[in-house]
């Protein structure tokens, strides 16, 4: 949700923000701009993508000046409410990412005492409380600001008067400051400074920093502290398109690879540092929360099915957010929270709140060094790389792999189930790789689905999860309109909607639960829906019910959604595709979610 960047070293600042912007477009993408100091502050913003900005821009000269990508929240997405918000002087310029909960009182008083507006954006006030607040110290006057606001916020800020420095600020929304030789960087996030540097700043919670061109100034809570330096692992080409047409369809392929090189990590994971995990293990048994949103949510109910069915705990999962707003709950022994970025709001209240309680934390996330990792006793990497397109696909997977992992660190796994998931896991790589090499039927469904307004997605026990995130994938970059249901559930409501012209995806299983999906499927068919089944190879008998088939490779069933879900991943892609759909930044969505 919005992106910030800031620059200050000896090359041309113009390039260096815009360069760093393209990289952190995932985060918003409803207007961008920048302002470089200059001697005096000169600002270009426009409600347009960062590479339009960059190709009708005019050259700036400066060698420093921040940045922004913007996912509106307060004020509509137009130039005027486009960042950087300066003062009435025009003397400040500030980029913001995250919510101003007083504003509208700030802004009253500030108006009464005579400021002028231009814009209907919680951040503008930043800038006028700084005009305010100066006394020829930025710094200062950032830090008497900050002390007047209430609400989350990574800020960069530029005086005209203080062309050698940008100061910055985080509480509740990411920021990281990137070291260079005789330059630095500030960003939101780590792939908008994989150009220049490794080195990296996490800045911590009520953090503020002065960056020159020689170092770092860091204070926390208004006493200075020497930074912590962290060689970040990720690079540069990780979050480049790599010749691929889309993020997505290259985040979709790299699934066998990420799989491969994590069945050592699953190996490992029974050793000799279990950590929180062995809790799974202690006794008496212990009760589990989960936690998550979207895309990380349906892990969540796969972990939940799982950790149940293989080890016979207790396991209770919340949306993050519908979570938060509960008032009586019962307190589990151990919290599980994915989170594929690590900033989204609601999983990141969730974990304050259960903090505070003294609950212990696990946290499974893609991001080294985030906010949810900072916050948890224990953090499982995902080690998916980078995820820019919008949609989730590998973080979801590789979710999986580590719950898997999770469920062979605990001894409660009994033998028989740990032969059949490592044996599963050795040929999943493989398997993936052929639904992606063979991938013309699905991109043939995908083609005929383009043509609905209305697809229904249905599956069963480990496969209903993957149902509710087949038509989240669908809707999230088609704009399709899809659903997601239990299989069991249809003769309960759904089926009220079928026609012809609502086609229905059905996920079967072979479980106990085949045989009733095939009556669904027969009930469906008398209805007039089209069917497309996604199914193990060796049930050819579908073949005559429903109007296409997706053969997927027979596998061992617990380990079906991890296939079932890429299958799904292509088939919301060529579908988007299909229609013409600017995939990777779907409109209205950002990839990390920092707003409650
Ligand atoms: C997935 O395609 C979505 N973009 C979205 O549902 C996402 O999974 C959700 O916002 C949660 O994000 P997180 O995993 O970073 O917490």
């Amino acid at each position: 949700m919005c992106g910030v960047v800031g620059y200050i070293g000896h090359r041309q600042a113009q390039a260096n923000l815009l360069e760093s912007l393209a990289r952190l477009e995932y985060r918003g993408y409803d207007s961008c701009g920048i302002a470089v100091l200059d001697g005096s502050i000169r600002v270009l913003k426009d409600v347009v993508r960062v590479a339009d900005l960059a190709a009708t821009s005019e050259p700036l000269e400066g060698t420093s000046g921040i940045g922004h990508t913007r996912w509106a929240t307060c004020g509509e997405p137009n130039q005027a409410n486009a960042h950087p918000h300066y003062d009435c002087t025009r003397n400040i310029a500030v980029v913001h990412n995250g919510t101003i909960n007083n504003h509208q009182q700030i802004k009253a008083r500030l108006l009464a005492g005579g400021h002028t507006f231009s814009s209907d954006t919680d951040t503008e006030v930043i800038s006028h409380l700084i005009e305010e607040n100066y006394q020829g110290d930025l710094a200062s006057a950032v830090r008497a600001t900050l002390n007047q606001i209430d609400g989350s916020y990574a800020i960069a800020v530029i005086h005209h008067k203080e062309q050698d420095k940008l100061v910055v600020a985080r509480c509740g929304s990411p920021l990281i400051i990137g070291l260079g030789e005789g330059e630095n960087w500030v960003a939101s996030d780590v792939p908008a400074i994989l150009d220049y540097t490794k080195k990296v700043i996490f800045m911590e919670e009520n953090e503020l920093a002065v960056i020159t061109r020689q170092g770092v100034r860091l204070w926390r809570d208004g006493r200075e502290i020497s930074p912590e330096i962290k060689e970040v692992e990720w690079t540069a080409i990780q979050a480049q398109k790599g010749g691929h047409e889309h993020f997505m369809i290259k985040e979709i392929r790299e699934q066998p690879r990420i799989i491969r090189e994590s069945n050592s990590v699953l190996a490992h994971s029974g050793g000799s540092d279990p950590g929180l995990i062995e809790i799974l293990s202690s006794n008496p048994p212990p009760t589990i929360l989960l936690l998550a949103c979207g895309t990380s949510y349906h892990a969540g109910l796969i972990a939940k099915y799982l950790i149940q069915e293989l080890l016979g705990l207790s396991v209770h999962i919340e949306i993050a957010s519908e979570f938060n707003y509960q008032r009586h709950r019962i307190s589990e022994d151990l919290g599980i929270i994915i989170t594929q970025s690590g900033e989204t709001a609601d999983a990141l209240i969730a974990m304050r709140s259960l903090r505070k309680e003294g609950m212990k934390l696990l946290v499974i996330t893609n991001v080294p060094g985030c906010s949810a990792s900072r916050l948890a006793d224990e953090t499982w990497y995902t080690r998916a790389g980078p995820e820019i397109s919008v949609a989730a696909t590998k973080s979801f997977t590789a979710q999986l792999k580590v719950i898997y992992g999770l469920l062979l660190s605990s001894s409660r796994l009994d033998r028989r189930d740990r032969d059949r998931l490592t044996g599963a896991f050795r040929h999943l790589p493989s398997n993936i790789q052929q639904i992606i090499d063979n991938h013309q039927d699905i991109q043939s469904c995908g083609k005929y689905l383009a043509g609905y307004n209305n697809v229904i997605f249905i599956g069963r026990g480990l496969n209903y999860p993957i149902a509710l995130e087949g038509a989240l994938k669908l809707k999230e970059i088609s704009y399709i309109h899809a659903e997601g249901c239990a299989g069991g559930e249809l003769k309960h409501g759904p089926l009220a909607l079928l026609s012809a012209e609502t086609p229905v995806v059905v996920i079967l299983s072979r479980d106990a639960t085949y045989e009733a999906m095939l009556n669904t499927i027969r009930e469906i068919k008398v209805r007039g829906a089209p069917v497309i089944a996604i199914t193990p190879a060796r049930e050819s008998d579908i073949d005559n019910l429903v109007d296409r088939v997706i053969h997927i490779p027979e596998v061992e069933n617990l380990v079906s959604p991890m296939l079932n879900a890429v299958a799904l991943q292509l088939l919301a892609y060529y579908t988007a595709l299909e229609r013409g759909c600017p995939i990777d930044m779907p409109r209205n969505l950002a990839k990390s979610v920092t707003v409650e």
